[in-house]
Order: C-alpha cells, then structure tokens, then sequence
C-alpha cells in the first residue's frame, strides 16, 4: 500500500457515522452478551410486502424482457402510473412525460435533487431533527452549507420562518421539509404548507417535499402534498413504507418540469434505473387508489400502527414519561423521562439497550434532537408491551 494515497475527501471526512451505524454496533456487542433485543429504533415495518405484490414481482421477473437495463428515469408505464396516483390521491395533474422519474428509494431521490442543484457554499435549509441525509448525504456531499432550522415542541415541530435571518433565506438554494414528519411526527396545515411557498417565491429556493409517510396518518386526518398548493416544487414518495416495500428500493420525485429534467440528467450519468419487475409490482399497489381514501391494505396497516402507538404512548405515560400521541407516521418522539434528564439522550439509549429496547437518541437527527428519543412502532404489540415493562423497571 505504500505511496497510495488513502485520504477521503474532505466532504467526506466531515460527514458524521451513519447513526444507525453507531448504534448497530452496540446491538452486537448486546447480541454476544445474548441480549434478546426489541427494535424499536429503525423505521422499517415489520409488516410484510403484500403477496399479491410479491407475486406480480415474481412473475415479472421471468418475462426477458424485465431482465434488461431499465432506464434510468424510470418506465413509461411506471411513470404513468405515478402520475395516475397523484391525479387520484391528490387531485394533482403531471405529465409523466416531463414531470415524473422514477428514484431508487426516496433517499437516493433525497440525496441526488442536491447533486442538481448546489453549488459548493450554497445554503441549503434542513430541518433539525431531521431525516439525516438532507444535511449530510445531500448538503454536505455537494459541499453545500446545511442551515438548521430548529423543529421545536412548543411550534409543533414546524420550523419558524420568521426567525430565520433574511440573509441566510435569499442564499438559500433549497429547503428539504417532511410531512408527516420523521422524527417528530408532526404534521403541517395547508396554511402552514401555503406560507413556506410564498417565502420560496419571495426568497427564491426550492422545496423539496419529502413526504414517505403521506399514507401513515391517523382518523380523519389526510396529509397534503406541496403539489396541490404550488407547482414550482418537488415532492418525493415512495413505495417504501406505503407498501412495506423498504427492501425494495422503488420509489419517485415529481413535480417542476425543469427540476425533473435535472435529476434525469443526473441520475442517467449515475445509474441504471430500479428493475423493472419491481417497478411493475409497485404499480399493481399504486393502481389500488381510486381517490385519497386509503385502499383496504393500507388502512388495515394504519389500524395496527394505531394499536401499537395507543399503546405505546398510554403505557410510557402511565410510567411517568410525557409523552403526546402522534397524529401522523409511526414513530413516537419523546422527551426523556424527569428521571434521567441528567443524561444525554445516547447514554439514555444505551441505558435502554443493556435492557434490550432499541430506540433511536434525539441527537441521531442532529443537535435540536437533544434531550428526545423516538420509538419506531415496527414491532407487534406483546413486544411493544414487553419493552414497556423492561422500562418501567427502569423507572423505579
Ligand atoms: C423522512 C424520510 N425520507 C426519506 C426516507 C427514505 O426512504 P426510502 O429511501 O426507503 O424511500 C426515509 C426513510 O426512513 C425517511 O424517514
């Protein structure tokens, strides 16, 4: 090796451990101990894929011609199926021509919008906590500047427009926003969504609306899209956790005919495109849509999130945490207990992973996330009742 220049580059030495990461090594450290672990951290459903989409993947599959190269922007039948869905979810019109390419997840979606669009020292604004990749994978990767906006308890996890510097709004290139939201499960109003976009024209950035758990919403409570208030922007969905399809990797952007020309160009000099036969199998879910009413799979998955979060919530409150159901997704963000507000929220984890609860530290979703934890429903409910009585020990 000697005379190899191994150095990363610099974007890529400031990028922090994945947290999930850091934390999966504590697991295995756990599991030699024989720890039996329940994982309420990460957000992948343990909900399966439903079998008539399976069987469409299956069969798919065998048919020579899905065994190609797919493009890149995704399938025509593929694109128009998206652009169905929008019509009948949202009342939304795209042209899947022009408006619509297909992303292998939202997070490569996510990540490679930033590749499109900034330039080293552009200013992009991430909401903080936040899904990481907008300031890391995205902001950082394009050496972007990440501008925190704080989500904070006492706004309802939205971020204050007013509070953020003029300066730093007229800088700014793009802002990421997610609702219903990871990690707080918040949830944002037309009004709040119509006030974002008149500082986007105002200020001239664009959104990029990041919206996996648009379908993850409780009672009559039906998520918006950015789209139906403004179509200068972008949204990002995708078959991931709609259809518990995370090991999949199918999923779309649609939107501004220009912005969805520049992720075409690049995402063509990246990849390949997702297989087609998965692609043909997200449609046959997407196609179950008539209008914004939930199909029966998707509601019966509501329901059993519904049932764990309830119990969840009731159950750590009755211990002594404070802890607010969540109208939206199926994570639980939470303050720490009284109890031990003397720690930091990762030696609280730890505190919980000696007992074989996994959760996920606040700080996993940057600096605002001090102090919070969030639990993932993704387990069934003995389980989330078991990790329950495993923390009420804790508690005496
Ligand atoms: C806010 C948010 N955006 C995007 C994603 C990416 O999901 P996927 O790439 O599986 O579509 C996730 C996954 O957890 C998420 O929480």
């Amino acid at each position: 090796m000697l005379g190899i220049n191994l150095e990363y580059a610099e974007r890529v030495k400031q990028l922090p451990i994945y947290i999930f990461v850091e934390i999966e090594q504590l697991i295995a450290e756990g599991r030699k101990k024989g720890i039996d672990f329940i994982p309420l951290g990460i957000g992948d459903p343990d909900l399966n894929t439903p079998e008539f989409i399976v069987n469409e993947m299956i069969e798919q599959a065998t048919v020579p011609t899905n065994q190609n190269y797919p493009s890149s922007m995704g399938e025509d039948f593929y694109r128009e199926a998206v652009a169905m869905w929008n019509k009948k979810r949202y009342g939304v019109d795209l042209d899947p021509k022009t408006e619509v390419s297909h992303v292998m997840g939202g997070k490569e979606g996510v990540a490679n919008i930033a590749r499109v669009f900034v330039n080293p020292g552009d200013i992009v604004l991430c909401p903080n906590p936040g899904y990481p990749v907008y300031a890391n994978g995205a902001t950082k990767l394009c050496d972007g500047v990440p501008y925190l906006m704080p989500l904070k308890k006492e706004n309802g996890f939205l971020p204050k427009l007013k509070e953020i510097d003029v300066m730093i709004l007229r800088k700014a290139k793009l802002m990421y926003l997610n609702y219903p939201n990871n990690p707080t499960g918040a949830i944002a109003s037309r009004e709040f969504l119509k006030e974002v976009s008149d500082y986007a024209e105002d200020y001239n950035f664009l959104i990029i609306y990041d919206n996996p758990y648009s379908e993850f919403t409780f009672e009559d409570y039906i998520a918006p899209s950015i789209l139906q208030l403004d179509n200068n922007h972008v949204e990002i969905n995708s078959a991931s956790k709609m259809f518990n399809m995370t090991g999949f990797r199918c999923g779309w952007i649609a939107g501004n005919a220009e912005i969805i020309k520049g992720i075409r160009k690049v995402k063509s000099q990246i990849d390949s495109g997702g297989p087609i036969f998965i692609q043909k199998a997200v449609v046959k879910g997407l196609n179950l849509y008539r209008s914004e009413e939930k199909p029966d799979i998707i509601a019966k998955n509501i329901a059993i999130y519904e049932k764990r979060r309830n119990a969840l919530v009731n159950g750590l409150n009755d211990i002594g945490w404070k802890t607010d159901l969540p109208k939206a997704t199926f994570y639980i963000w939470t303050k720490i207990p009284d109890k031990y507000s003397n720690l930091t929220c990762m030696d609280f984890v730890k505190k919980l992973i000696e007992i074989g609860v996994i959760v996920t530290p606040g700080t996993g979703f940057g600096e605002y996330g001090e102090g919070f934890v969030r639990f993932a429903l993704t387990q069934p409910l003995e389980r989330i009742k078991e990790a329950l009585e495993r923390i009420n020990k804790l508690m005496n």
